[in-house]
């Protein structure tokens, strides 16, 4: 598929995702979450593939938010739907990828950009970086999951008082608050993304895709994470990868895992 909202580049295991609205601070327009939904199907299954990284181009934004001028005409039912669609094409789609998907935070993610990269299993930010959700300035709330992944990073205390001040943090205060996990200069944001996913790609796909199903079990109203754990636990030494993974250990050697 050919895409005009997106690029991604390939290299080994890993994939890169670019935003590429650059004159629009790669806002989320319709099309934009479409494609990104259709990158991340294709990419995920691709066995090839191991990890993500999704930025946004130029040197000023990650994503500025959803496409205001897409919505500002929306009705109550059509608001509604905005939500509930891009929740379902992207942002639970990426939390629930089997495939580590990295953020690389490379200037402003407000509003559904900052949605998009706490759905992203972790985040790394450029210095230049601010976050926000600045939706009640407009007269409306988070819908791309905002209100409840950020509590989740932050805590609730911090989430309240970004969402009611609609302000922006900087990246140092982003990685104070546990919002992301490391901060580095703009030059050094990409590589820094591919080492953690150099060494996340060593390791067993199949373990991870567990891990990511355990971990978000426990932040879902309908699910046990403890059981969760325990069920994705007894599946793993069902695979070859722990049959690779124990073996490889035990002969005092590298593990190479089939992925399955
Ligand atoms: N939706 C649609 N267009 C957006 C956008 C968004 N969320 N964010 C930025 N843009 C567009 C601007 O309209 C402008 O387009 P134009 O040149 O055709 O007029 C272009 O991107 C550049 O933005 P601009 O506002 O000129 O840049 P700036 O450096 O002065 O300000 C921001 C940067 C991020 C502070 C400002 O763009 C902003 O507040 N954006 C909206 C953030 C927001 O509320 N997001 C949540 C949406 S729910």
């Amino acid at each position: 598929m050919t895409y005009d909202n997106i690029y991604i580049e390939e290299e080994d295991h890993l994939a890169t995702i670019t935003i590429d609205r650059p004159n629009k601070l790669n806002a989320l327009n319709k099309a934009t979450i479409e494609e990104l939904h259709q990158a991340f199907k294709e990419l995920d299954e691709d066995k090839a593939i191991k990890v993500i990284i999704i930025t946004g181009s130029g040197e000023k934004a990650f994503v500025a938010g959803a496409d205001i001028s897409e919505f500002a005409h929306f009705s109550v039912m059509e608001g509604g739907k905005l939500a509930a669609k891009g929740q379902e094409l992207l942002f639970d789609f990426v939390a629930n990828l089997s495939t580590p998907v990295i953020a690389a935070v490379n200037g402003f993610a407000l509003g559904g950009g900052l949605e998009l990269a706490m759905a992203c299993h972790f985040r790394v930010a450029s210095t230049n970086a601010k976050m926000g959700l600045p939706e009640v300035s407009l007269g409306v709330i988070p819908g791309y999951g905002g209100t409840q992944r950020l509590p989740q990073l932050v805590g609730k205390g911090r989430a309240m008082e970004m969402i009611m001040t609609a302000g922006m943090i900087t990246a140092e205060k982003a990685l104070q608050y546990g919002l992301v996990n490391y901060v580095v200069e703009l030059g050094d944001l990409i590589p820094l993304c591919e080492k953690l996913a150099g060494k996340i790609s060593n390791n067993s796909t199949v373990a991870i895709l567990h891990a990511i199903n355990a971990v978000n079990a426990g932040y879902s109203y309908d699910a046990d994470g403890y059981a969760a754990e325990i069920e994705a636990f007894g599946a793993c030494f069902g695979t070859n990868d722990f049959k690779e993974g124990t073996s490889a250990f035990l002969e005092k050697r590298k593990a190479d895992f089939p992925g399955s």
